[in-house]
């Protein structure tokens, strides 16, 4: 997403410094050893490989052998997509576009009257195609008919929403801000209505040929559906403890906390085994606020807030005032809007909106096959914000992990694990195979060892570390699942550089995690450990320093059992401009492969090829955002290397863990998107023979101008046509998000 908001750090927990790492014992004498090393090739060497890495505990699998078979696709700073030729670019759908004929067609000039329910939302990001059989229900077989599933992260650009942009009322003669003070007056409920309704997911029918290749979207079908901020969702956990999580959810809308309303800030997704979408919830924490006159809440919702950015200074100059889009400004008696406002002005928490938060920041399951369908909030999954949700190979009378990161800098990487044993007889079974698999389990947060090894710490509040913490008083297992932040800081989890998307291998079950990048006060050469080991400054001082190019992790589970919990991990690539010093290009980048904070990541089931995509800022004087692909091996199948830092005039030394070098013919730029996007969400037809990919806030550095009537464009695609086959799609010039239907002239797989 932009990185606007999610680069909020709001863990001030004293887990995993370097110290630490040390005191667990990195061995001093390699370390010193390396200290003649210096800056460049030299600094970073090979250390003999430690115990505990490759010890035949990963089943052994060579390197897929098929080679990528596309040239790769140079960096590009045009406002076009870009793909290797024999290929080619269509759009599904973008910004705006209507799900029914009686709707009128997209104006791209903010001229819409109606509240966009049933429009396509914004800043397409995460996204999984669903089959279709013949009795309606989910099919792993079927393939003549689908729907696409798509969440809308951000409301980053509303602005361009409306006419001249949003009517604001901001402070200090701010206008237009994306998330400012809005205490001086009331917004439209138009407005409002369009912001809050472009958020969720969208679901349309596929159009697809007699030879199943997607060509559209059917308008009017009875499958497009749209669920928005307002849509109301059912709030499910454990038995055993739903009564407890339903006092965390008491709002006025419902004083009983069983029911909830709306989804916001869909990044990262997920798809179940039986058939199911998980729409998940990122930044959800902005979009409240409590106005300069309204009341703060307790100090254990005070010390919650705290921990997940509500209502978060110094966006104002009151430390209870918070940010938010104004929603609850809009003058009318329908709570609609005044729940956005988050005071504690009531009596008690079923009297006013103060719990709104709680009910946001989870896995929300959607079936996507049934428009009659309640989304349920799976709250057994923790509360966090939730980049995605990625299943471990599925395993006949065996536990379902599911791998989920919380997207902020110095986050932590989580899983769960189902109670209930997988039975492919589940596939098809919707919301009831979900409250199957989904409420009942284990929530688990990620330690990484500095030798290479890691362990599963289980949240409950029976574990001492959680009943005894002193800096958040938990009151039950409700809580921990709430609150998991605070539970994960006191048990000591492993501070990562800001997790985003996960994948998990399907040749052995590898997973693997995207850290996009972190910032010079979260990384420095003392605040390092080896699973995040950089600390370094942007060559080119685009995007100043800390880990600012990032890197992908991955970990392989004891017996590569869901359950397990232990794990042994390396760094599979470190992203690097491919003229960075050595000490800084560890996987050996070159201009065909250069790449800078992974974001999006997945594993085409029907290649093997690993893509990953990126939202970044340090790149972007050199190259827009890209996908990549990537033929990967195996955890343990590098080296070990020291990691000579060096930052503002401070050294240190770190050791960590790198995978095999992957070279320009295991990895390669395949797309390059247009000014201002970022390249997110991908998924693929059962054929391999198509790929949908995402371009989210193409010309997000638009500034979002008073008065003027048109904007001082960073981007005018897709308007312009830029890399579509079919050339220009939609009126206007406004940027606007969409998805990319993409495949090759000769009907072959994609990226082979
Ligand atoms: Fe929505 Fe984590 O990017
Ligand atoms: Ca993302
Ligand atoms: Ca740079």
């Amino acid at each position: 997403m932009s990185h606007r908001s999610d680069d909020l750090d709001c863990n001030s927990s004293n887990n995993e410094h370097f110290q630490q790492v040390l005191d667990r014992g990195l061995a001093s004498p390699s370390r010193r050893s390396l200290l003649r090393g210096g800056i460049g090739l030299g600094a970073v060497a090979s250390l003999p490989m430690v115990a505990g890495c490759s010890d035949g505990d990963v089943p052994t699998l060579s390197a897929p052998s098929t080679p990528l078979g596309f040239s790769a696709v140079a960096k590009s700073i045009a406002d076009q997509v870009s793909v290797p030729s024999g290929y080619t670019v269509r759009v599904l759908h973008a910004t705006g576009d209507r799900l029914d004929s009686a709707l009128p067609a997209y104006s791209n000039a903010g001229l819409e009257t109606d509240d966009w329910s049933r429009r396509v939302g914004d800043h397409h990001d995460g996204m999984d195609i669903f089959y279709v059989g013949s009795n309606g229900k989910y099919s792993r077989s079927a393939t003549m008919r689908a729907v696409l599933a798509v969440n809308h992260e951000s409301s980053a650009d509303a602005h361009f929403f409306h006419p001249k942009g949003q009517t604001s009322k901001g402070v200090n003669g701010k206008k237009f801000s994306q998330f400012g003070d809005w205490d001086l007056g009331a917004r439209p409920e138009l407005e409002a209505l369009k912001e809050i309704n472009h958020h969720g997911v969208s679901i349309v029918e596929l159009s697809l040929d007699t030879a199943g290749r997607p060509t559209g979207y059917l308008l009017d079908s009875p499958l497009n559906r749209r669920v928005t901020a307002q849509t109301v969702c059912r709030i499910a956990g454990p038995a055993a403890h739903l009564n407890d999580i339903k006092q965390f959810m008491a709002t006025k809308y419902d004083p009983t906390g069983g029911s909830a309303r709306g989804t916001l800030n869909n990044c990262g997704h997920g798809i179940t085994p039986w058939g199911t979408y998980l729409g998940c919830e990122e930044n959800w924490a902005v979009y409240f606020q409590i106005p300069t006159t309204g009341k703060a809440a307790d100090t254990k919702l005070t010390a919650s807030r705290a921990r997940y950015g509500v209502a978060r200074a110094p966006l104002s100059a009151t430390a209870t005032a918070g940010t938010g889009q104004g929603w609850h400004t809009v003058s009318s008696s329908d709570d609609r809007f005044a729940r956005w406002n988050v005071s504690a002005d009531g009596a008690n928490a079923a009297a006013d909106f103060r719990n709104e938060p709680n009910t946001f920041g989870y896995n929300v399951e959607i079936d996507p096959l049934d428009p009659t369908s309640t989304p349920a909030k799976r709250v057994a999954m923790g509360r966090f914000a939730h980049e995605g949700a990625w299943f471990s190979l599925p395993q006949a009378g065996k536990p379902l992990a599911v791998y989920m990161g919380c997207d902020s800098r110095n986050e932590y990487i989580y899983k769960f694990v189902t109670a209930q044993n997988w039975s492919a007889s589940d596939i098809g079974g919707g919301m009831a195979a979900g409250d199957k698999y989904l409420n009942e389990g284990k929530l688990y947060v990620a330690k990484f060892n500095s030798d290479g090894s890691g362990e599963w710490i289980e949240l409950d509040i029976n574990n001492p570390m959680i009943k005894g913490y002193s800096a958040y008083s938990f009151t039950n297992q409700a809580d921990v699942y709430v609150n998991a932040r605070h539970a994960a800081d006191a048990v000591g989890a492993t501070k990562m550089d800001r997790p985003e998307w996960g994948a998990v291998n399907p040749a052995n079950g590898d997973v693997y995690f995207t850290l996009t990048n972190n910032s010079s006060a979260n990384r420095t050469p003392a605040t390092v450990n080896a699973a995040n080991p950089r600390s370094y400054a942007d060559p080119d001082g685009n995007k100043g320093s800390g880990n600012p190019n990032g890197h992908i992790i991955r970990f392989a589970e004891e017996g590569a059992a869901a359950n397990a919990i232990k794990f042994r991990w390396d760094i599979f690539l470190f992203g690097a401009e491919e003229d960075s010093v050595g000490n800084v290009n560890l996987s050996g980048l070159t201009a065909a492969n250069s790449f800078s904070s992974p974001d999006g990541l997945w594993f085409s089931p029907s290649t093997g090829i690993c893509w990953i995509q990126t939202d970044d800022g340090a790149f972007t004087d050199e190259t827009n955002c890209m996908l990549l692909a990537a033929i990967p091996g195996q955890v343990g199948d590098g080296r070990n290397i020291v990691i000579d830092n060096e930052l503002s005039g401070a050294r240190g030394q770190q050791a960590t863990f790198i995978g095999a070098a992957l070279g320009e013919a295991r990895l390669r730029r395949f797309l390059t998107g247009p000014k201002g996007c970022e390249v997110t969400g991908i998924t693929e037809t059962a054929d391999g023979k198509t790929i949908f990919v995402n371009i989210q806030h193409p010309g997000e550095n638009t500034p979002a101008i008073g008065t003027a009537a048109d904007f001082a464009y960073q981007s005018v695609w897709p308007t312009n046509g830029g890399g579509i086959t079919a050339g220009a799609y939609g009126p206007g010039k406004r940027p606007r998000s969409a998805t990319l239907i993409i495949s090759r002239t000769d009907g072959g797989k994609i990226g082979l």
